[in-house]
């Protein structure tokens, strides 16, 4: 495939916005501004009931880390695959914002491992059900992994990431890069390049090595497919504003919402299990450990069941675009 740059009308607009100092429509909609305070919900709800309680349009951000169906765990397998992830996709479309983004994790299954449905037959599906615009594939590289004697050991782990139009929300600067010193000396004494841009840093391309959660990571609060932090944190400052709300329906051990509360954004997680609060007390007594550690303070409020109704998706809050 040709380098799309060069022709790609949307790359060409921005382009021309960026000369004249101007961010695209998406961005300046997006002027919530920093929170005085965050709400979080923590719920145990299965995730199709949970969306249909979520009003049109209402989040910014799905983080999606659905059942893989390879049987890592006892909720981890599914005779329908596809046909029960249809149910959640179409919701998912419905009540995200039209600047609004869902990021799906998942794999390619090999092998006996191939059930009814994998992030393939997710991509393929909403390709052909769903008006939301596949943005990038981004390749999750990470340097540790189990070994492998009749394949290549597997070091990756893909994250679709999808829009719900084009005018969606992305905040570069937020996830920019740090040129290396010498590079960054090189670029600065090079007349075609602006200084402020060299400083500002690089894309960090849709090729992301971070490394997994082993077993011993002090990130680690019991769940047995938890995603780092890092991971989490690029989607949330990069697809989402603060002000805004950062949906995750599988929530799992909670990082979502930990990150949620460091990043000034709002917050609903829910999972099946009721090991969901266990796992976000821990989460809350680990940003509080790091805050007696120097690090500056979160106000933040959450939202049982009795109080889910004051969460803001609730409230009017439509970005015109
Ligand atoms: C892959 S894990 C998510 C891990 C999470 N992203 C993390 O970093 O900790 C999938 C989660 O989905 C939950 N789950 C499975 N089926 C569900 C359903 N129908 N509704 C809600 N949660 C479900 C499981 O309990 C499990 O915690």
């Amino acid at each position: 495939m040709g380098n799309r740059s060069h022709r790609n009308a949307g790359h060409i607009a921005m382009n021309s916005l960026k000369k004249a100092g101007k961010s695209h429509a998406s961005f300046n909609s997006a002027g919530v501004g920093i929170p005085d305070s965050t709400l979080h919900a923590v719920l145990t709800r299965d995730c199709c009931s949970l969306l249909k309680e979520l009003p049109d349009e209402s989040v910014q951000l799905i983080v999606c880390d659905p059942p893989y169906n390879i049987q890592v765990a006892e909720w981890d397998s599914h005779l329908h695959y596809i046909e029960w992830a249809a149910e959640w996709l179409r919701e998912a479309e419905r009540v995200l914002l039209p600047t609004g983004s869902i990021a799906i994790f998942g794999g390619l299954q090999y092998q006996g491992e191939a059930g009814t449905g994998d992030l393939l037959s997710i991509i393929s599906h909403l390709r052909t059900h769903s008006s939301m615009l596949l943005v990038n594939l981004i390749v999750w590289n990470y340097p540790n992994g189990m070994s492998a004697h009749r394949f290549f050991a597997n070091r990756h782990e893909e994250i679709a990431w999808f829009a719900k139009a084009k005018g969606y929300f992305f905040d570069l600067d937020a996830v920019r890069e740090p040129f290396d010193e010498e590079t960054k000396k090189v670029y600065m004494r090079d007349k075609r390049l602006r200084p402020e841009s060299v400083e500002k840093g690089k894309n960090p391309t849709n090729v992301w090595r971070m490394g997994r959660l082993n077993g011993n990571s002090t990130e680690r609060v019991g769940h047995p497919t938890q995603k780092p932090q890092e991971v989490i944190r690029r989607l949330v400052r990069g697809l989402s504003y603060p002000g805004s709300t950062v949906l995750d329906f599988f929530a799992g051990s909670c990082v979502t919402t930990r990150i949620a509360i460091e990043e000034g954004r709002h917050s609903i997680a829910s999972d099946l299990d009721p090991t969901i609060h266990d796992y976000f007390f821990k989460q809350v007594s680990g940003l509080h450990a790091q805050l007696q550690l120097g690090s500056h303070g979160y106000q933040y409020e959450v939202l049982d069941e009795l109080a889910f109704h004051r969460h803001p998706v609730f409230r009017e809050m439509h970005v015109s675009i």
